[in-house]
């Protein structure tokens, strides 16, 4: 059986010996898997990592500073980066999904080179790689760092790519990385957090991407997440978010008809996202929800609710 306690005993001892007095990158997410690898590598190595947070402009409201913050509360030795208009700007007037995934991920691989760049140095790349993430590169690609080398289609790798690779969690499940990450003292609240995909809310914009439409997705989604919370059904949903759909609707606001906005919410649960069911969540808290949205947020005349489960449907619309 896995016992937390000697697992962090073991692999501590392990990363020192294998970095000695050499320094890591890392790139933070705001997950839990790069959290858990970070804490880790910081116990066995402390100020030799170098963690680098990488705001794309495409996190949900308050994140990126939320986050950081903690990263700084946790004694990480981390460097917040807003990227954000970077990111927009290699999104601009892009509308298919595969395009908008491949640019946002060109862009963080330009993004973390530059500073990886002005770090002196150092040999090795942290990773939060855990063993399913393992299984699915070596079975889809060929090879563990093949997903990240198929974004970069700019001509050779990125130096960062030719650093030797630490990945303190590849032999670890989902459920052993919480465990972990509650030995090692990490915020419950961060260890419990939904998963949340890496192109962040440029999948749940439909369509093309505008600065504009990101601040009022962030609003829906912040008002659809902290009421979740508020009644307690976060723990009790696996993902949860809101979706800005590419169409506008008839709303009447006294004697004016108005064409604006229209926001689906989803919330599912899964066990490991492969297949997923719609929440009941209740219909008094749907309507309250809709009704705080509808109110509050300028732009947005409808609220939808997502009752498709997966298969055939997916989890995110795009
Ligand atoms: P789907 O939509 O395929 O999503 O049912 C399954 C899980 O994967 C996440 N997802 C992504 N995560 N990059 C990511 O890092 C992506 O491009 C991406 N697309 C989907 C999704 O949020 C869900 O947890």
């Amino acid at each position: 059986t896995f016992t937390p306690n000697a697992f962090v005993e073991e692999i501590v001892a392990e990363m020192k010996e294998k970095i000695g007095n050499d320094k890591v990158v890392l790139g933070l997410s705001g997950g839990v898997d790069s959290t858990v690898a970070a804490v880790l590598l910081n116990k066995a190595i402390g100020e030799n990592l170098y963690c680098i947070f990488v705001n794309n402009g495409l996190l949900r409201k308050n994140e990126f500073q939320s986050v950081l913050d903690q990263y700084k509360g946790m004694g990480l030795n981390v460097k917040g980066v807003d990227a954000s208009k970077r990111f927009y700007d290699a999104l601009a007037g892009l509308d298919d999904p595969e395009a908008k995934r491949k640019a946002i991920g060109n862009a963080f691989i330009e993004v973390f080179d530059d500073e990886a760049h002005q770090l002196t140095d150092v040999k090795f790349l942290g990773q939060g790689t855990i063993y399913p993430d393992v299984i699915e590169s070596v079975s889809a690609t060929g090879g563990p760092s093949a997903t990240i080398k198929s974004h970069h289609n700019v001509g050779g790798l990125p130096d960062f790519m030719k650093l030797k690779i630490v990945e303190p969690l590849r032999m670890l499940f989902k459920d052993e990385v919480r465990r972990v990450g509650a030995t090692l003292g990490i915020d419950p609240e961060l260890l419990g957090r939904h998963p949340f995909p890496g192109p962040g809310l440029a999948i749940r914009i439909l369509g093309d991407i505008t600065p504009e439409k990101v601040a009022i997705l962030q609003e829906v989604d912040a008002i659809f997440i902290n009421g979740l919370k508020e009644h307690g059904l976060y723990d009790k949903v696996w993902q949860a978010g809101a979706i800005l759909l590419p169409v506008n609707s008839v709303g009447v606001m006294g004697d004016e008809r108005t064409y604006e906005k229209v926001v689906a919410l989803r919330a599912v649960e899964s066990t490991d996202g492969m297949t997923a069911d719609w929440v009941h969540l209740p219909y008094d808290f749907l309507m309250k929800t809709s009704n705080e949205i509808i109110n509050k947020v300028k732009g947005v005349n409808r609220v939808v609710y997502d009752i498709s489960s997966k298969p055939p449907a997916t989890i995110e619309w795009e």
